[in-house]
């Protein structure tokens, strides 16, 4: 394995357009925050760098919303997360942000760089562009009718009532969000970096020499390099951004994903006129901590840009997490179905650790995973409390009584007692090599078996008890717990960071060097400890109860909300509802549409004719369970062109306040072409 010399460890930049939940701190922060403070502890040359990415059109979208400046916006939750970070103890050197000075200078020179260089292509496109307001539309400023299901507010790139991603001709009766006008298609110029060029270098690069990467991230990249990569263009028409650094560029700034990755770059020189051994040297080692969905940006795109620009090291891992759900249901800001930092302090204020443990422990390193309020009591109650707790407790309360606090002298040892100073630098050692393969959740296992070791020793030797015949006995007894207890002050500090702290001053040892754990003579005879409080105390029912309530009361008023939003439409009259030609039909064969993951291409028998249509369920039925299922269809709807196929009618749906979709089917079986009415 490669020796490094130091380590530059990024964590995504969060969009500072919403506050920061349980999500991104186990997917992202607590497993980047473990990582750099092992490294730390060793001594390492290490800087952990994040800070907030205050570019992209959902900002901009937000401000209008609100009535204020983007730059209103970015400042809120810049303050509020960075903030939210310092509560829960995830220590970056840096805490910046993409709207200042350095960044801009930094993204300017980059893409000049690469724009001498000839790294770019140029070309120009229709793009939609708003009479009115005299602007280009990004596709999030069109809305329309979605074309798959009738959504109204359909976005130009996608609709959130039926998931189908969409581009704005797509949409029925599109209209600029910003003056309601009909967008025109005028010609745009842009800049693209053409990642086909640099696919067979990335090839190598990723499958053969990273093949240990985590096996969602190598797959992710492979399934992207595999459909074969396309230019991407890095500017956009937007006025919120870093300005194209070019002549005739007015009007255009760096699409977001350009410039955010480039913000580690300018944090790290606003951290330190050193930077450039972070970032120009091979003998460091970077990695980036991000989400699932950050995959191919930091994997491919980023790497791309370096590459391109020349002077810059790669990452050397990329361990992304999946995501995590909330009592099983996906995490929505727009839901309010999270659990956010701040109100999560508000309920359990100084118990930051708690949440800290649990989101490592059931971290969603493979795959997504739930957190449940229920585990979350269970971790503290049986874990923290009843493993971690009641050991330490035990000790210090027992070296306070029998000793006034003073280190007992180890005296002759028993087998029992030598096993387990043994297992200490085993146990340390295993921690380690979680640690450095990123396995996080079964670091933390590791490191907690230490106070497991503890816990079961302490009720093998029940000193409590042996005190009575053999006060001699007991003082070893002692000395081997404290020893233990040392012992975790080291090991659990990267995951424990508050708590650990605090046990630090209750044993008044303030070593905090991770080579140092393993050893047995951390605290000498005769070292007086201080007077112990509780560590981790139960959490009730009652209070998990309130959390429970908390979330079923947003569950239904968001039912609510939906429901609201489905009105009963205006009458129609009985000679305009015969218009519509309803019929039976049966489906003859199904395939996927490819490129899309909604959308199934059905030949059906109408009775009448053999025809194609078009239908937005394949989220929901498998193409091969459909073949001879009889459907309604409405017959004479006009024909529409979806993704190249032309369509001829619809079949008929019930979709619930979820958007499941359902097939409409007659009861019992009857005749293709019968009429409903
Ligand atoms: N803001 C992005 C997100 O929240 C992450 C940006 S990471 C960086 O998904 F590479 F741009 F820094
Ligand atoms: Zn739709």
């Amino acid at each position: 394995m490669k020796k490094f010399k130091r380590y530059l460890i990024t964590s995504a930049l969060p969009y500072a357009n919403g506050p920061i939940h349980i999500g991104h701190l186990a997917g992202v922060y607590v497993p980047s925050d473990i990582f750099t403070r092992y490294l730390r502890m060793k001594g390492e040359d290490v800087i952990s760098i994040c800070g907030s990415d205050e570019h992209g059109v959902p900002i901009t979208l937000k401000a209008r919303k609100e009535g204020v400046s983007p730059q209103e916006i970015v400042d809120r939750y810049h303050t509020i997360n960075k903030k939210a970070f310092e509560d829960f103890g995830i220590a970056f050197d840096i805490y910046s942000r993409t709207s200042n000075k350095v960044h801009y200078e930094t993204a300017s020179d980059f893409f000049l760089t690469l724009y001498n260089k000839g790294k770019f292509t140029e070309k120009t496109s229709e793009q939609y562009y708003d009479e009115e307001a005299g602007t280009f539309l990004a596709d999030r400023y069109i809305m329309g009718i979605c074309p798959h299901c009738g959504n109204e507010s359909a976005y130009g790139d996608q609709c959130e009532k039926c998931g189908t991603s969409l581009s704005p001709s797509d949409l029925i009766n599109p209209h600029s969000t910003i003056s309601g006008s009909k967008p025109v298609l005028r010609n745009t110029r842009h800049w693209y970096l053409p990642l086909d060029k640099y696919e067979p270098w990335l090839k190598k690069w990723i499958l053969e020499d990273h093949k240990e990467w985590k096996t969602n991230v190598y797959g992710q990249c492979k399934s992207w390099l595999d459909q074969g990569l396309q230019p991407r263009a890095v500017s956009r028409d937007l006025d919120w951004g870093v300005p194209v650094p070019v002549k005739d560029a007015k009007g255009k700034v760096l699409y977001v994903w350009f410039d955010a990755p480039i913000g580690y770059i300018s944090a790290t020189k606003e951290l330190t006129p050193d930077w450039e051994k972070y970032w120009k040297d091979e003998e460091t080692k970077m990695v980036h901590f991000i989400g699932k969905d950050n995959i191919v940006f930091h994997c491919i795109i980023f790497p791309a840009m370096l590459k391109a620009e020349g002077s810059f090291i790669l990452p050397d891992n990329v361990p992304a997490n999946e995501f995590l759900n909330l009592e099983n249901d996906k995490i929505s800001t727009s839901r309010n179905w999270a659990v956010w930092l701040h109100e999560y302090l508000e309920d359990f204020p100084g118990k930051q650790d708690i949440l800290r443990y649990s989101l490592c422990a059931s971290a969603p390193e493979t795959k997504d995973n739930d957190f449940t309020w229920k585990e979350f009591q269970a971790r503290n109650n049986n874990e923290l409390v009843a493993i971690l707790g009641n050991f330490i407790n035990r000790t210090l309360v027992l070296t306070t009584n029998y000793y006034e606090g003073k280190v007992p002298e180890r005296g002759k040892t028993t087998p029992e007692d030598e096993a387990v100073l043994k297992e200490i630098p085993l146990i340390r050692q295993n921690v380690e090599t979680s640690l450095e393969t990123y396995r996080f959740r079964e670091a933390l296992r590791e490191a907690m078996n230490l106070a497991r070791l503890g816990n079961k020793y302490l009720a093998d030797s029940e000193p409590w008890k042996v005190i009575k015949t053999d006060a001699e006995r007991v003082k070893t007894i002692m000395n081997v717990s404290l020893q233990i207890t040392a012992n975790l002050t080291i090991i659990l500090e990267p995951f424990l960071p508050f708590s650990m702290e605090k046990l630090r001053k209750f044993i008044n040892c303030s070593i905090l060097k991770w080579n140092y754990a393993g050893r047995t003579d951390l605290l000498v005879a005769g070292h007086l400890i201080n007077k112990p409080e509780l560590l981790f105390e139960k959490i009730g029912d009652d209070e998990i109860a309130k959390q429970i309530d908390r979330l079923q009361a947003t569950k239904k008023s968001n039912e609510e909300a939906s429901m609201k939003m489905i009105p009963v439409k205006d009458p129609v009259s009985f000679d305009d509802f015969s218009k519509i030609d309803i019929r039976t039909a049966t489906v003859l064969e199904a395939e996927k549409v490819p490129k899309t993951t909604k959308l199934l291409k059905l030949r059906i028998d109408t009775g009448i004719d053999i025809r194609t249509i078009v239908s937005g369920i394949a989220e929901y039925y498998e193409p091969a369970a459909l073949i001879g299922k009889q459907i309604s269809i409405v017959a004479n709807l006009e024909p529409r062109k979806i993704k190249g196929t032309e369509s001829k009618g619809m079949i008929l749906m019930a979709e619930d306040k979820d958007g499941k979709l359902v097939i409409v089917s007659p009861a019992e079986k009857i005749n293709n072409g019968s009429v409903i009415k």
